[in-house]
């Protein structure tokens, strides 16, 4: 499975993509890392590993309309010959377009218990503070197909972490991270293996084939 990953950060999730397809748990190949701005740790890791990096900033270039950035991703996904695409600390929201070309092809990767602490000012450290200030006694990570809204997709795979009395947000934002750099290869092989069936919003993994 040829993987576009679309990062807007230090790339551990690009990491732990990279160390899965290393391992042979991961039956996909890195086409291309995409980004949403310049001189971001992801860019260095594909840098890194000789992976082509585009970087596709729908301000710089001024587009007018949404689907001008659309475009530009659609044309970047069709020059690497894309199969299926991993949002692995992305910010952006990718525009209906591509979730239809791409349809059921597209997995996210969310630091929280989604529905739970999701929606478009739902990243980063907001996240994190805003489980404290809730008193969430658990958080985690959330894999999820993704639609035309920010983190609304049907889920995939979820993991949980408990959140302690004592944490601040970037002690749990740690705690969390570690557990998507295990969740997010995980899905992303269920996807490349074909075990990945979906019945309305509900995915359903299929055993693997005998
Ligand atoms: C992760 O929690 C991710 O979910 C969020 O940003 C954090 C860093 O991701 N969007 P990465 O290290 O850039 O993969």
């Amino acid at each position: 499975m040829r993987l576009s990953v679309f990062a807007s950060g230090g790339g551990s999730n690009l990491g732990a993509i990279l160390d899965a397809i290393d391992a042979g748990t991961l039956a996909a190949s890195v086409a291309v890392v995409v980004t949403d701005r310049e001189g971001i740790g992801a860019l260095e890791r594909a840098a890194a590993r000789g992976i082509p990096r585009e970087v596709v900033t729908p301000e710089a270039q001024d587009y007018a309309s949404g689907a001008r950035f659309a475009d530009a991703l659609l044309d970047v996904l069709a020059r690497y010959d894309t199969h299926a695409i991993a949002l692995a600390g992305y910010l952006k929201r990718i525009p209906p377009e591509v979730v239809a070309a791409f349809r059921h092809r597209i997995l996210n990767v969310h630091p929280s218990l989604l529905p739970a602490f999701g929606g478009a000012g739902m990243y980063g450290k907001h996240v994190h503070r805003a489980v404290l200030d809730y008193g969430a006694r658990f958080s985690g990570a959330t894999v999820h197909f993704v639609d035309t809204e920010f983190d609304t997709g049907p889920v995939v795979l979820q993991d949980t972490v408990p959140v302690h009395a004592d944490d601040t947000p970037e002690a749990l934002a740690a705690r969390v991270l570690a557990v998507e750099h295990q969740v997010f290869p995980r899905a992303l092989a269920l996807l490349a293996d074909g075990r990945l069936s979906l019945d309305g919003r509900l995915v359903r993994i299929l055993p693997v084939a005998s």
